[in-house]
C-alpha cells in the first residue's frame, strides 16, 4: 500500500537523508509535503526532484522568493510557521518525519498526534519539553511514535527481545564528541571550529555543538525516559567513541541486546519509515573485522556538567525540562554566533535554572511562556555582562 510522507525539515541533514531513504525505497513511499525555513533554494530543487503536492517556507521573509521560484498550479505554497501544522494536519499524511531543528517542531508535532498519525521523530526537543503532552495525544488518538534519534532507534529495536518488565536498565552509548578526553581546565579554550568537527557524525550545527556539551545525550535521556515510559534510574549512559553500537538494554536474567551498524542516520529513518517491516536500503553494511575494537567509558560528569543536569532535569520533569532545553538553544546560538564562549553555554543553563521555580502539569500556553522567558533570560544575562561571558 502506497505511503504518503510528510518532512518537517526536509532541508537539513536528517531531511536531506530522509529524502534519499525514499527514494530508494522505490515506489510504495511518496513525497507528499516538505517544509523548510530559510533554503529556499534548497526546498525549490527538491520540489523539482520529489514532486510533493504540498509545501510550506516557515520564515514567511522567503515568501515572495518561493513563490517566485516553485510558483505552479499542482502545488500548494503554505507560509509561516503555522504551515508545518497545516502540514501535520493533512488527512493524507500517513507518515509525519519529524526533522527540524528545537522546539519549533512541537505545535506540529502535537497536530500529527491529535490526528493518529505515524510519528517518525528525529526533532528529539519538542520530546524533552513535552513528552508526556505528545504520548497522551498519541495514546488517544491511536497514532504511533517511531524513534529516529540512533540511540532510540536502537533501544526500540532491542526491546524487542524481552517484555517490557523484564528491562533492567537502557544503556544509551554516546561518542562522548570531539572533547570526550578534556579536563575541565583544558574545555575553557576549545573554539566554534573544533567544537563543529564531530568524530563520528555528520549532523546539523546544532545538534554537533549539543554533542560537543554532551547536551544532546541529556536531552536523549529525557527522550528515552518518555518514548520508553521508563524510570530514570533505569537510564545509563556509556562513552562509546567508535559509534558503532547504537544503544543497548539489559534484561533482568544479565542477557544485553545491542543494536550495531555504520554510524549513518540513514538506517533509522528507514526502519522508522518501514516498521515491522526490513528492507534492502542505501546503508553500507557493517563489517565488523574491520572495526576491531570497540571501547567503553564512564562519561566525565564533572567536565560534562549539561550530562549530570539531564539526568536530574528528567527526574524533576516539568517546566524545568522546557527551560532546560530553551536555555540551551539560546545559548548555543550565541555561541554559533560567535558572541560566547564553549564553556558559557552550560553556565547560561545553569543560570536559568537556577532562577526558575517548576511546575508539574502545565498547559500548552504555559510551557510555551515559559520557554520564551528562558530565551529571554539568556539574552538579559548577556546584556547585564557578566564577567565570565567573554
Ligand atoms: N543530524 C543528525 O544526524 C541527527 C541525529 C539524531 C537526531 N537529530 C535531531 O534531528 C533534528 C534535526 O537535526 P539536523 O541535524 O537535521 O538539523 P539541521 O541540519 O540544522 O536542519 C534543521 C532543519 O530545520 C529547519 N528549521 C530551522 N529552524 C527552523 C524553524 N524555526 N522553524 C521551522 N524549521 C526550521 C531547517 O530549515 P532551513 O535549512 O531551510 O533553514 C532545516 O530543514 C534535531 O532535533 C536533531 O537533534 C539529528
Amino acid at each position: 500500500m502506497l505511503k504518503k510522507i510528510a518532512i518537517l525539515g526536509s532541508t537539513g541533514s536528517i531531511g536531506t537523508n530522509a529524502l534519499r531513504v525514499i527514494e530508494a525505497l522505490g515506489d510504495e513511499y511518496q513525497v507528499l509535503a516538505l517544509s523548510a525555513h530559510s533554503n529556499i533554494e534548497l526546498l525549490a530543487q527538491q520540489v523539482k526532484k520529489y514532486k510533493p503536492e504540498f509545501i510550506a517556507i516557515t520564515n514567511p521573509d522567503y515568501a515572495k522568493e518561493i513563490h517566485e521560484l516553485v510558483g505552479n498550479n499542482d502545488i500548494e505554497i503554505l507560509t509561516g510557521p503555522n504551515g508545518m501544522v497545516e502540514i501535520a494536519q493533512l488527512d493524507e499524511v500517513d507518515i509525519l518525519l519529524a526533522a527540524v531543528v528545537g522546539s519549533a517542531g512541537l505545535p506540529a508535532l502535537l497536530a500529527a498526534a491529535e490526528k493518529g498519525k505515524r510519528l517518525a521523530i528525529a526533532n528529539k526537543e519538542p520530546l524533552v519539553i513535552a513528552g508526556q503532552m505528545l504520548l497522551e495525544k498519541t495514546k488517544e488518538s491511536g497514532g504511533s511514535i517511531l524513534p529516529v534519534d540512533s540511540e532510540h532507534s536502537a533501544i526500540f529495536q532491542s526491546m524487542q527481545s524481552g517484555k517490557r518488565e523484564e528491562i533492567y536498565k537502557i544503556i544509551l552509548t554516546a561518542s562522548g564528541g570531539p572533547f570526550r578526553k578534556l579536563s575541565s581546565k583544558e574545555i575553557e579554550n576549545v573554539t566554534r571550529e573544533q567544537a563543529l568537527e564531530h568524530p563520528t557524525w555528520d549532523m546539523g550545527p546544532k545538534i554537533t555543538v549539543d554533542s560537543a556539551t554532551m547536551m544532546n545525550k541529556a536531552f536523549e535521556v529525557i527522550e528515552a525516559r518518555w518514548l520508553f515510559d521508563m524510570p530514570v534510574d533505569k537510564l545509563d549512559v556509556v562513552i562509546h567513541p567508535e559509534s558503532i553500537i547504537h544503544s543497548l538494554v539489559e534484561f533482568v536474567d544479565g542477557s544485553i541486546i545491542a543494536q550495531l551498524g555504520k554510524p549513518d542516520m540513514c538506517l533509522p529513518i528507514q526502519y522508522a519509515l518501514t516498521y515491522p517491516e526490513r528492507v534492502e536500503g542505501i546503508v553500507n553494511r557493517l563489517r565488523l573485522e574491520e572495526i576491531g575494537n570497540l571501547t567503553f567509558f564512564e562519561p566525565n560528569l564533572e567536565v560534562f556538567r549539561g550530562l549530570k543536569l539531564g539526568f536530574e532535569v528528567a527526574r524533576t520533569g516539568g517546566t524545568t525540562a522546557v527551560v532546560f532545553n530553551a536555555a540551551n538553544e539560546a545559548a548555543v546560538e550565541e555561541f554559533l554566533a560567535g558572541r560566547i564562549r564553549f564553556v558559557n553555554i552550560v553556565e547560561l543553563i545553569e543560570h536559568c535554572l537556577n532562577k526558575h521555580s517548576n511546575k508539574n502539569d502545565v498547559s500548552l500556553e504555559e510551557l510555551l511562556e515559559t520557554d520564551s522567558w528562558a530565551r529571554k533570560e539568556v539574552k538579559n544575562y548577556l546584556q547585564s555582562g557578566h564577567k565570565s561571558l567573554i
